[in-house]
This record gives structure tokens, C-alpha cells and sequence, in this order.
């Protein structure tokens, strides 16, 4: 019995096929490769000594999907693949609805004709919309504020109609807070093409001389220091929650819903300085005006995955900027190098 994982040479996706892998699963990853390099994969077999099954195909091609799980005895899907840059959406929303929204109903129709009817989902903490009510648990009220989160919301909703329609399936929503880290041995991490909108990128770029200066954006925020508050998780704490997940679903039917965080809020000052010290290494920063759109605090209460899945994000804020920096210092150019 296989696993299929969805958007398995991306960022989540290569950590969480590590520990799948190391965990004794057969993994066959399904990738278009329109964010990611094949090289992951390569890298995934060298950390753990063992093969992957590789498809270059999208979401979107139903036959391309048919005869993967023809040659493979697939048990569940950990479903990655999407587009997940939030200005993006905005700018070209019809790109991230059929990317992410056709793509998931063509996986899932697919999956439904070969019977496997097991699925761990990438939600967001962004289907939280811009609450203050922090920290956050999974009874709250959901919105969006961008195509991308709509996306998220949508294939939650769809996902929750099919359990409701069929008692067969089992379905984790897992809502990610701020993933960053990278495997501790430096050899995968975050890629991000062109300059990062991201953080901790942002962080290990301006570390390396790629770019100048980090603009912080904001430092008037009603926070302890100004700056806004994330709750920022190591990758391969996340990936661990998909193994938790994915055991839950063989004795769990209908949807669960579950955080990915720490519980922990840290502002951006906090994470620079934690990266300055886990490294020895200046930050060159300044203030800017705030972004639109940014939240001001988020953060998870992570406790319900403790409770129904038994886990808890072991890693540490030190951990998460050493390693960062292990796999930009190694990789300045990411896999191209
Ligand atoms: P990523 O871009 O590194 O990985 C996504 C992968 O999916 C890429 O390898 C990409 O090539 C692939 N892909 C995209 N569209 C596809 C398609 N149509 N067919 C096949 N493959 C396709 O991103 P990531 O950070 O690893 O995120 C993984 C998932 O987690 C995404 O769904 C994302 O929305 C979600 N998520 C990410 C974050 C974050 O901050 N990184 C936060 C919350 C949720
Ligand atoms: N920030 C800066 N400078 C930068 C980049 C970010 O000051 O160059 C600040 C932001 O203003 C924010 C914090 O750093 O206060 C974190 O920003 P990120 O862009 O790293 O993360 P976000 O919380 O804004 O976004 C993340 C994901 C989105 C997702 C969102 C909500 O990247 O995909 O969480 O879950 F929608």
C-alpha cells in the first residue's frame, strides 16, 4: 500500500515524504513541477536511502491521475499540491480557482472511481480571515480575505459535502500556521522564486547578501513591540502532523479539523533577533509601513491535535533559524545551485 503524495517536491511536501518514508510507507509523489524542482526528490532518497515513485502530472489531468493510481496500490492521499502566493490570487484569481479548486474536484473524482477514500488536506490559518480573537481554535467562524484563502475555504467546504455525502470517506483538514525550517541535514528546504513575500526567506536572504535590507512592515501594531505576531512552526513538526493525521484516518471516519501551530505568538523583531543570535550573524533591517492585509496577531491554540491525534510541535524558534540558514547557506540559489 502506497501513499500519494500531491505537490510532494515542494516545500511541505519533501519534509512530510522524509518522514513517510522514514516511517516505512511506500511514497509516489504526483507533481507538476510548476513550483518545485525535481531535485527534491533526489534529495528525499539521499536523506532516507530509499525511493519515491515520481509522476510529473497535474491535478488538473484526470488520465494522467488514472493510470497513477492503476499502477499503484494507493491507501490515502496527502494532498499539497495548489498555488499558495496570496498576491498572486488576487492579481490572477481564475488561475488559483481552477488551479486549486478544479484541481482538487479532479483529484477527488479520480480518487472516488479507485475507491480510496482517504484524504489529509493543506488548510491555512488564513481561513481564520482577520480575527483578534487569538489564540485561535477550530470553532471559530472562517473567512477569507483573498482568492488564495477562498480557495482554502472552498475545498474545506467541498471536502466536508463529500464526507456528508458518503459515510466511506475519512478526511483530515490540517490548518498550517507559518511553516519555516528546513531538514536539519541542510539538503531541502523553501525555494521561493524570485524575491520572497515570505518572512523567514526574506530573513535568510538578506542574511546571505542576496538582498540588501528587510523592511519590516509595520511597527505601530498594538503588540508589545510594534510589529505584528505569527505563529511560527519548523517544517518537520508540520510534516509530523500528517503522519498523526493520516494514522487517525484508519480509525476516524467524516472530516476532522485540526491546527498546526505552536500556541506560541512571536513578532517580527522577535524572530530576527532569535535568528541573529541562533547565528551569529546582523540582520540589516528597517521599519516600513504596514503591509495591507496582514492580521495583526495569529496564533494557534494547537491543543485539539494534541488531544485527538497526539501531537505537539517539538522543535523549538532557535531550531527553526539554524536550520533555515543550515539550507540557505548550503543552497544559495536554492536547488538550481
Ligand atoms: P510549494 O509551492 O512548495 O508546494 C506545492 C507543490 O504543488 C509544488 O511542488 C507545486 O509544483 C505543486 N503544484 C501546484 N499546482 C499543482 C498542480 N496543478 N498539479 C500538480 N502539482 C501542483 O508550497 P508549500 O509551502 O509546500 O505548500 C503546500 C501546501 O500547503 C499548499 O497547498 C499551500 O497552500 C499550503 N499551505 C502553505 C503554507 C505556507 O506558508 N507554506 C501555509 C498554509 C498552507
Ligand atoms: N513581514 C515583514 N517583512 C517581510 C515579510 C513579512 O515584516 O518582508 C512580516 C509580516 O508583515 C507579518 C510577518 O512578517 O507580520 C509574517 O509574514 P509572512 O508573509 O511570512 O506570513 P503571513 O502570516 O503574512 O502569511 C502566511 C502565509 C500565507 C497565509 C497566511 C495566513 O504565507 O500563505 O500565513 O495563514 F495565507
Amino acid at each position: 500500500m502506497s501513499i500519494l503524495v500531491t505537490g510532494g517536491a515542494g516545500y511541505i511536501g519533501s519534509h512530510t515524504c522524509v518522514l513517510l518514508l522514514e516511517a516505512g510507507y511506500d511514497v509516489v509523489v504526483l507533481d507538476n513541477l510548476s513550483n518545485s524542482s525535481p531535485k527534491s526528490i533526489g534529495r528525499v532518497e539521499k536523506i532516507t536511502g530509499k525511493k519515491i515513485k515520481f509522476y510529473e502530472c497535474d491535478i488538473l489531468d484526470k488520465n494522467g491521475m488514472r493510470k497513477i493510481f492503476k499502477e499503484n496500490d494507493i491507501d490515502a492521499v496527502i494532498h499539497f499540491a495548489g498555488l499558495k502566493a496570496v498576491g498572486e490570487s488576487v492579481a490572477q484569481p481564475l488561475k488559483y480557482y481552477e488551479n486549486n479548486i478544479s484541481g482538487t474536484v479532479c483529484l477527488l473524482e479520480v480518487m472516488n472511481e479507485f475507491n480510496v477514500k482517504k484524504m489529509v488536506f493543506s488548510s491555512s490559518a488564513t481561513v481564520y480571515g482577520m480575527t483578534d480573537k487569538v489564540p485561535l481554535t477550530e470553532d471559530l467562524p472562517t473567512s477569507a480575505n483573498s482568492p488564495y484563502g477562498q480557495t482554502k475555504l472552498m475545498i474545506e467546504q467541498i471536502l466536508t459535502d463529500l464526507a456528508v455525502s458518503d459515510k466511506e470517506w475519512s478526511i483530515s483538514l490540517l490548518r498550517y500556521f507559518n511553516p519555516v525550517g528546513a531538514h536539519e541535514s541542510g539538503s531541502i528546504g523553501e525555494n521561493p522564486k524570485g524575491i520572497p513575500n515570505n518572512l523567514m526567506p526574506y530573513i535568510t536572504q538578506v542574511a546571505s547578501g542576496k538582498l540588501e535590507q528587510l523592511s519590516i512592515f509595520g511597527n505601530d501594531y498594538p503588540t508589545k513591540d510594534g510589529t505584528g505576531v505569527r505563529d511560527y512552526i519548523h517544517v518537520v513538526d508540520l510534516a509530523d502532523g500528517h503522519l498523526k493525521a493520516l494514522d487517525k484516518l484508519n480509525t476516524t471516519k467524516g472530516v476532522m479539523i485540526h491546527n498546526l501551530g505552536t500556541g506560541v505568538g512571536y513578532s517580527v523583531l522577535d524572530l530576527v533577533n532569535a535568528f541573529q543570535e541562533a547565528n551569529n550573524l546582523k540582520i540589516n533591517y528597517k521599519f516600513a509601513p504596514r503591509r495591507p492585509g496582514d492580521v495583526v496577531t495569529c496564533y494557534a491554540d494547537p491543543s485539539k491535535a494534541k488531544k485527538e491525534l497526539g501531537w505537539e510541535a517539538k522543535k523549538s524558534v532557535v531550531d527553526m533559524c539554524r536550520d533555515s540558514w543550515n539550507w540557505q547557506k548550503n543552497n544559495p540559489n536554492g536547488y538550481d545551485d
